[in-house]
């Protein structure tokens, strides 16, 4: 950037400089500014050693005029100095290059003196650690050509009325500062004719309606950078066109949209085009392919869409110099053949994340200069061997990842390239794991996940490349045991082996290890005592056969966000040394034969989001502790044995809880009202419990089960990502809920906001249903069956029309079914059975879909879906008499109701048919539609934003408790 123009402002100098050399005796008045300017700063590695004796002009970093013996130049960057400056240093006055950069003058504001060097051509105070607003002063610095105060945030700028007058300016460099209330920015850099060079990148520029400006001045810029100014909200502006000397335009991250107009192909100098992660749209403009002179062409992260043959077609005329095409990340239609090879220049080459499909072609393998190749997330398909890569001697990264293609290589390929990433996942690389990878002695990160692999992993592996820092070969077939120890791999700080069939032990580990993914594997044995270090962060071993305690040196991680242990055969009681320094959002030790009563040191856990003790066989009551977990979201210590009363500090402690599932335990005593003070609850499980005493009123205050709360759509839950080759990335935990619905017992995967839930079955609960229930309106499941539960259903159970299953079985309910029920209309699932319900069925919409299993033990319960038919003194006076004769003769006879009838006209027999080829129809559909519900329940994708190469990223979804995990991080 601008290399040229340093270098004619260097050489500029060095004549100045050579002009003046003749080392001339620098002034008293200067040298005593300069020796008191020594005397307050700090210099910790000696670089003012040379600041002795009489001549200042000789000194370090000095020059001075031949002519006057003035000093005119203080080069004093990357000295590395500290503290104070002396405003003796205003002496200098003949300054015309005065550098500072690079020190750190811990947050002082510039010095005003520095606006009284009338003569300064040079300014550079670039991250100095300069701190306050910009004096006004230096507006004064009429002749001033560089100003260089880029990289102190702490430095901010209310208005940019002193840089209008800077009128000399060729060279402006703000990037960093906070410009947030320089409304005037744009119209202050307009009265700057001379100017050459802008960079303002990510200096929180206000929003700027950047077409409402008029005509530019500085119509020889070259270089236009505003990057990462997210503010700006605008699109691109036309004035731009006009700027015919523009090398470089650099307007990545402004929060752009519109198209990309013809126009940018009068800008025929450019050599640099940034306009990543805006919203373009539209297709790339023909025009470019008057950029003769483009080196790097970055437009990723659009929406930009089109046939990419086309756009490359139409640069390659004049395509000598591009070494860098980064198009990721928009949309873009079309194939690689008859163009890619021909982009011979190319060093890196960036199309993931498109649409592109076709073969990838072999002649691809003469592109000799290219070090980074990413064509993930595609719809490529075909083969790729050897052919593809023959003079690729420089390769360095190689993302193929998620697309459909076939990897086929010679098992004795050497390959010409040294690579330091690949990334193969969803490609099909199998069976064998890849033999030439061994050749990559370089490699740091490697994935290799679903891709079809099987059989062991070789041996090598754990060897070649001692810089490995992450492997992912997850969800392949692949078998036999892992070596006892690999703390040969010291760099490794990735480990993803999920979902194969590995076997054996849990292998000891190199220290610097932050994430191991070894769940869904066969392994067995007992945890290691130790974990290596304590730079975990995710430890993921669900779904073994792991045995023996959970070690306590889990305590000790500090790290460690996540332990996920559940579905093993751990035993033993749980470790009671959890302190407060612990980070753990996550604990899920379901599913495994842990005994014991609950510590109290968990209570320490106060990140804690997720507690998942359930299906153990715990015992003994709730530590009080534990109310301190208060930013809890799902605590589920159900299928165990724990007793006591429900403790009321649930209610008063744990205000951020979302999901309580205490199921199947021998809790007794009544429900305790505190729990109405969770106004976060969605989902209330405390069935076959032994919980005794009325239905409580209360529930219906449970708030968030009355609407649906449209922010819910996404996940509160903390995603836990993980970064591995390219932009792939592996979730580490997902919510996960063991619930019971539609009378089956499900796991909900996915975090669904419609997951509403009150499940109070199987205990000894006695009085009625409250009819405050009608609140809840937006509830999915009830399940209040298997108690002792009468009086009747309240009408006012219609006004929950998000509810999917309803339970009332096995209770003594009396009375009708009410009307309101059939105006459920998401209802599929209902069991009314065993009570001692009486009357006719309501048998109409929703409720027509139901068959008489719904309704089955209840005496006084009449008409369809029953075969027991109502009785015209039983409430029923839609018959006459005729009609009951035949349904008599119907029902005697052995038929159906509907088939007597029948026998009266062939007419009537003819609407029947199509009456119940409807019905089946109905139900086909409804079975597909609950068929599809569960899918979507089961499989529900969250949108997880592209972006951070960081290895480790949390994505915070937006939800009710938002605010509370953006603190926690
Ligand atoms: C262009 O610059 C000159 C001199 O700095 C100034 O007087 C004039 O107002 C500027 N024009 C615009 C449109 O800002
Ligand atoms: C490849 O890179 C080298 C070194 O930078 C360069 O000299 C050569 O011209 C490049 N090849 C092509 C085809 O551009
Ligand atoms: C593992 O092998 C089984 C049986 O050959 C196959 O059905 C399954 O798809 C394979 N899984 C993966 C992840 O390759």
């Amino acid at each position: 950037m601008g290399l040229v123009q340093k270098v004619l402002t260097a050489l500029a100098l060095w004549c100045l400089i050579v002009n003046t050399r003749e080392i001339a005796a620098c002034t008293a008045a200067e040298r005593g500014a300069l020796v008191a300017f020594n005397a307050s700063i700090n210099d910790p590695y000696g670089r003012l050693s040379s600041w002795r004796g009489e001549n200042c002009c000789s000194w370090s970093g000095v020059r001075c005029s031949k002519k006057t013996s003035r000093v005119i130049q203080l080069d004093l960057g990357e000295f590395a100095l500290q503290g104070e400056i002396s405003p003796t240093l205003a002496a200098l006055t003949d300054l015309v290059y005065l550098n500072l950069s690079q020190n750190d003058f811990g947050g002082v504001s510039i010095p005003e003196f520095i606006g009284s060097f009338k003569m300064l051509r040079y300014l550079d105070l670039s991250g100095a650690h300069f701190g306050g607003p910009v004096p006004p002063q230096l507006g004064n610095l009429s002749r001033l050509q560089r100003l260089d105060l880029s990289g102190s945030q702490m430095i901010t700028v209310d208005n940019f009325h002193w840089v209008s007058k800077l009128t000399s300016l060729r060279y402006l460099d703000l990037s960093w500062l906070y410009l947030a209330a320089s409304l005037d920015w744009l119209q202050a850099v307009n009265m700057l004719p001379l100017l050459q060079v802008l960079h303002l990148n990510d200096a929180s520029l206000p929003a700027t309606n950047l077409n409402s400006f008029p005509q530019v001045n500085f119509t020889t810029l070259k270089i236009l950078d505003l990057k990462s100014n997210t503010n700006l909200n605008s699109s691109l502006p036309s004035w731009i066109w006009n700027l015919s000397s523009l090398s470089g335009l650099e307007l990545s991250s402004c929060g752009l949209s519109g198209v990309i107009p013809d126009e940018l192909g009068k800008l025929t100098s450019l050599k640099f085009v940034g306009l990543t992660d805006n919203k373009l749209e539209g297709s790339i403009p023909r025009s470019v392919s008057g950029l003769c002179n483009l080196v790097r062409l970055d437009l990723s992260g659009n929406l930009l869409s089109g046939d990419i043959s086309v756009i490359a077609k139409t640069l390659l005329p004049c395509m000598k110099q591009l070494q860098i095409l980064d198009l990721a990340a928009n949309k873009l239609k079309g194939n690689l053949s008859g163009w890619l090879e021909q982009m011979a220049s190319l060093r890196v080459l960036d199309l993931s994340k498109n649409s592109l499909s076709g073969d990838v072609p072999a002649s691809m393998g003469k592109l000799s200069n290219l070090t980074h190749l990413d064509i993930s997330s595609n719809s490529f398909g075909g083969t790729l061997s050897e052919q593809h890569f023959v003079n690729l001697s420089g390769l360095d990264t190689l993302i193929l990842s998620s697309n459909a293609l076939k990897i086929v290589m010679k098992p004795s390929w050497v390959p010409p390239f040294q690579l330091r990433e690949v990334g193969m996942h969803t490609c099909l690389v199998g069976p064998q794991f890849p033999t030439w990878l061994q050749s990559q002695t370089r490699i740091e990160k490697i994935d290799v996940g679903s891709a079809g692999i099987s059989g062991m992993l070789p041996d090598w592996i754990w060897t070649f490349s001692s810089s490995l820092t992450s492997l992912n070969v997850s969800t392949n077939n692949i078998t036999g045991k892992l070596p006892a120890s690999l703390e040969q791999l010291k760099m490794l700080t990735i480990l993803n082996m999920r979902y194969n069939q590995l076997e054996g032990r849990i292998p000891d580990l190199p220290t610097g290890v932050q994430v191991l993914d070894l769940s869904h594997n066969y392994l067995s044995g007992s945890l290691p005592q130790s974990f290596g270090g304590n730079e975990f962060y995710y430890l993921l071993l669900s779904n073994n056969s792991l045995s023996g305690v959970i070690p306590t040196d889990l305590c000790n991680m500090v790290s460690m966000e996540v332990i996920d242990l559940s579905s093993n055969n751990l035993s033993g009681e749980l470790p009671d040394c959890w302190n407060k320094n612990s980070k753990l959002y996550i604990i899920d030790f379901s599913s495994n034969k842990l005994w014991g009563e609950i510590p109290s040191t968990m209570g320490s856990l106060n990140s804690l989001i997720t507690l998942d003790l359930g299906k153990n066989n715990l015992s003994g009551i709730l530590p009080t502790s534990l109310q301190s977990c208060n930013r809890l979201v799902l605590l589920d210590l159900g299928d165990n044995n724990l007793s006591g009363n429900i403790p009321k500090w649930i209610g008063d402690g744990l205000q951020t809880l979302q999901f309580l599932r205490l199921r199947s335990n021998q809790f007794s005593g009544e429900i305790p009202e505190v729990l109405s003070q969770l106004h976060a609850l969605q989902y209330l499980d405390l069935s076959n419990n032994k919980l005794s005493g009325p239905v409580p009123h209360f529930l219906g205050n449970l708030t968030s089960m009355y609407m649906h709360n449209p922010e819910w759509d996404t996940s509160p839950f903390t995603e836990f990502m993980v970064y591995g080759v390219g932009g792939a990335y592996f979730s580490v935990y997902t919510f996960s809920l063991r619930a019971t619905y539609k009378g089956e017992a499900v796991i909900f995967r996915k975090y669904y906001n419609r997951l509403t839930s009150i499940d109070l079955s199987a205990n000894q609960l006695t009085g009625e249903i409250p009819s405050e229930i009608r609140f809840l309106s937006a509830l999915f499941n009830l399940n209040l069956s298997r108690n002792h539960i009468g009086g009747s259903i309240p009408d006012e159970i219609g006004s929950m029309i998000y509810l999917e299953s309803m339970d009332l079985s096995w209770n003594d309910l009396s009375g009708s079914i009410p009307q309101s029920l059939t105006s459920l209309p998401s209802l599929g699932y209902l069991d009314l059975s065993y009570n001692d319900l009486s009357g006719k069925i309501p048998y109409q919409d929703q409720l027509a879909t139901f068959s008489a299993s719904s309704f089955l033990g209840n005496v006084d319960l009449c008409g369809a879906p029953l075969s027991t038919i109502c009785l015209p003194n039983n409430n029923n006076k839609h018959f006459d008499t005729m009609t009951y004769l035949c349904m008599m003769l119907g029902f005697a006879s052995g038929f159906s109701i509907v088939w007597s009838i029948l026998i009266y006209s062939a007419a009537a027999r003819k609407v029947y048919f199509q009456f119940t080829d409807g019905i089946l129809d109905k139900l086909r559909a409804a079975a597909d539609i609950k068929l599809h519900t569960n899918r979507m329940l089961a499989g529900r994708d969250l949108s997880i934003p592209t972006g951070s190469q960081n290895s480790i990223t949390r994505y915070h979804f937006g939800g009710p408790s938002t605010a509370a995990w953006r603190n926690i991080s």
